[in-house]
């Protein structure tokens, strides 16, 4: 059993008016707001008590939200670092070189897809389009697109995130 998990008043109060905003029975379209909301209060990651919590909250069974949380790439399902990187590598991106970028991050980082550096600071994660096509190779940090990513550029944006750390 894990830690007892519960939003804070306000929070549960904006959820209920999420919920309120569709038609009565239909509270599991409200699961991808919830979820966002789950996420920044929990540590930017979906552990399965806080999707279990979540369930509870929608009255929906713990497998509906593991579906939803698992096939979004938004969402994280493992524990992170406090900096998500979010590598597209759908084709438009790679055309223009996403593949280099994913090596370069890769190789400065010590680490593959899909993990956490040593020191807690990054997550690497590569995803599918992300809607920058024209600006490729891209990737997301929080809200933040990166675009026209150079090894130079990728370098000077690891080197702020290490630095605004320190
Ligand atoms: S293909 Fe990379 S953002 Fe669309």
């Amino acid at each position: 059993m894990g830690e007892i998990k519960e939003f804070k008043p306000e929070i549960l109060k904006e959820i209920d008016r999420i919920i309120k905003q569709f038609p009565e029975g239909n509270q599991k379209s409200a699961i991808l707001r919830v979820l966002h909301l789950a996420q920044n209060e929990f540590g930017n990651w979906l552990s399965a008590d806080t999707m279990d919590y979540v369930a509870r909250l929608l009255h929906l069974n713990p497998i509906e939200v593991y579906e939803v949380a698992t096939f979004y790439s938004m969402y994280n399902v493992k524990a992170v670092g406090k900096v998500v990187i979010e590598v597209c590598r759908t084709g438009p991106c790679c055309l223009v070189g996403a593949e280099n970028i994913i090596r370069h991050l890769e190789n400065s980082l010590e680490i593959k897809p899909g993990q956490t550096t040593a020191d807690g600071l990054f997550t690497l994660k590569t995803v599918e389009c992300l809607g920058a096509c024209g600006y490729g190779p891209m990737f997301q940090i929080g809200e933040t697109y990166y675009e026209n990513l150079t090894e130079e550029k990728v370098d000077g944006i690891l080197n702020t995130f290490r630095t605004a750390q320190n």
